[in-house]
């Protein structure tokens, strides 16, 4: 089939410079998400209208398997769908879909489309307590004969509670003869999609419907406030699949998932953990409260303590890190490594056992195994204009407060003590220390306060 994604209305209630179908909805733009729905249909062709905001929509979201239609200006969405007509295979029907509705499961589509078959008009509808602002589905005889728009909508027919999702499924010939007929005599002076389903009725093609799983599954955003609902409800689904598939969440309304989340078995999550990109915890994870965690791998066992960031970074399994640690990319931890308070690892490799507890910083770096590095020990990997690379080896011992100049190699097994600055090769097992001399002088008196 074809697909058609319209998403160049404007947005103005989203007071935003940026055009409505980018705004994010679970770190990915509205648009992004609907793209991807789309593409799970596997359409033959897959165009995107465009126009409010010019082009920044294709530019966000471009992709060789996507057409972009230029609607400019936006006379309404027969208007908008006349664009695309170009772009579409005749031979199959269309689907057509909102970019600002970003949350139709693969699943209801599939149900509209196989009840539209290749030649049927099909319609998703839903019902809703409150209809006012969408088109009414107006039927005879329980067969649906037209749509129409709530301003143009007398007040029986404002009555009638079954509304138009805007999401349809149009044989393409016809779709071309009959968005060719629309007129724009209406309240709005538009061209109306919702106009060809009396056509298709005067035609004698028949007009079905099908129904969404569930309402907010054909919900649109309008408004911050509509963007926010939307994103609870999506989170909420998300964390409730998390449930289903063994994973223990503290409190499921207090976890947001930005991308896929991955978890083994035996997974505790606790509250306002945020999840971006690809992450993956193994069995028996741990993650505390307050951790963000983006594009990670965190193997089997591993305690994350609280308010730890990891970024880009990958932890061995029965490793400990946190609380208030911090990953960053390229940071890449063995098994059983204890990362602390006030950490900071960047683009570094550290091998099993080995242990930052406290306050330190260790960049572009290799440590062995079972490496101590102590309290405020500093790698200085940058001379003002380049990075330098520094070599721990395995068994080393980093005393508290140590500067390592790099590029500096610490041999196996040797013991870096307290305040040393390290500017050279410290060879296997030596003890190197740099300290000033201290000065005693007994009987000193401290300067006292002068009195004005
Ligand atoms: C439309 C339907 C209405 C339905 C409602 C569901 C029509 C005439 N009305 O109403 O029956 O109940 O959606 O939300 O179809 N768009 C364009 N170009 C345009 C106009 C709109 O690309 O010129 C896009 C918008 O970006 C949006 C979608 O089409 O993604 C719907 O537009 P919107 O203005 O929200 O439609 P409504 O008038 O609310
Ligand atoms: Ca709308």
């Amino acid at each position: 089939m074809n697909i058609v994604i319209l998403a160049a209305g404007m947005g103005k209630r989203m007071h935003s410079d940026l055009p409505k179908v980018l705004h994010p909805l679970a770190g990915k733009p509205l648009l992004a998400h609907v793209i991807e729905t789309a593409r799970s249909l596997s359409p033959t062709r897959l165009c995107v209208v465009y126009g409010h905001g010019g082009d920044q929509v294709p530019q966000a979201v471009k992709a060789n398997d996507i057409a972009f239609a230029l609607q400019n200006p936006q006379l309404g969405t027969g208007h908008a769908v006349m664009q695309a007509l170009p772009h579409l295979d005749s031979t199959a029907p269309t689907l057509v879909l909102y970019g600002d509705v970003p949350l139709t499961s693969a699943a209801t589509l599939r149900q509209l489309l196989k009840v539209a078959g290749q030649d049927n008009l099909a319609i998703l509808t839903v019902n809703l307590d409150d209809p006012t602002g969408y088109g009414r589905i107006i039927r005879q005889d329980g067969q649906i004969a037209r749509i129409v728009e709530q301003k143009d909508a007398s007040a029986a027919e404002k009555a009638v509670t079954e509304i138009n999702t805007g999401i349809m499924v149009i044989p393409t010939p016809k779709l071309k003869e009959w968005l060719a007929a629309l007129s724009n005599n209406n309240a709005q002076k538009e061209y109306y999609l919702t106009d060809i389903v009396a056509m298709a009725v005067r035609d004698g093609v028949s007009v079905v419907s099908a129904q969404p799983g569930a309402i907010w599954e054909t919900l649109g955003v309008n408004s911050k406030v509509q963007l926010a609902e939307l994103e609870r409800i999506h989170q909420r689904s998300v964390a409730n699949s998390l449930l289903e598939q063994g994973v223990t969440l503290a409190d499921p309304a207090r976890i947001d998932v930005r991308g896929t989340l991955t978890c083994g078995r035996d997974v505790f999550i606790d509250v306002n953990c945020i999840f971006i990109g690809q992450v993956t915890l193994g069995n028996g994870v741990t993650i505390n409260a307050n951790c963000v965690i983006k594009d990670a791998m965190i193997m089997n066992g591993t305690l994350v303590r609280e308010f730890s960031h990891i970024d880009e970074a990958e932890v061995g399994s029965h490793s400990i890190i946190g609380p208030y640690a911090r990953l960053r990319p390229g940071a890449c931890l063995g098994e059983e490594v204890h990362i602390g308070n006030f950490v900071e690892i960047k683009n570094s490799t550290i091998a099993a056992g080995s242990k930052a507890n406290h306050l330190a910083y260790v960049g572009d770096s290799t440590v062995g195994a079972r490496v101590n590095i102590g309290a405020g020990a500093i790698t200085c990997n940058f001379d003002g204009a380049n990075k330098h690379e520094t070599i721990i080896e395995d068994d080393a011992f980093i005393g508290t407060n140590v500067e390592l100049v790099a590029p500096l190699r610490v041999g196996k097994g040797a013991t870096i003590g307290a305040g040393t600055t390290l500017t050279r090769d410290a060879p296997d097992g030596a003890l190197v220390v740099t300290r000033a001399k201290a000065t005693m002088r007994e009987g000193w008196k401290r300067p006292e306060k002068i009195k004005k």
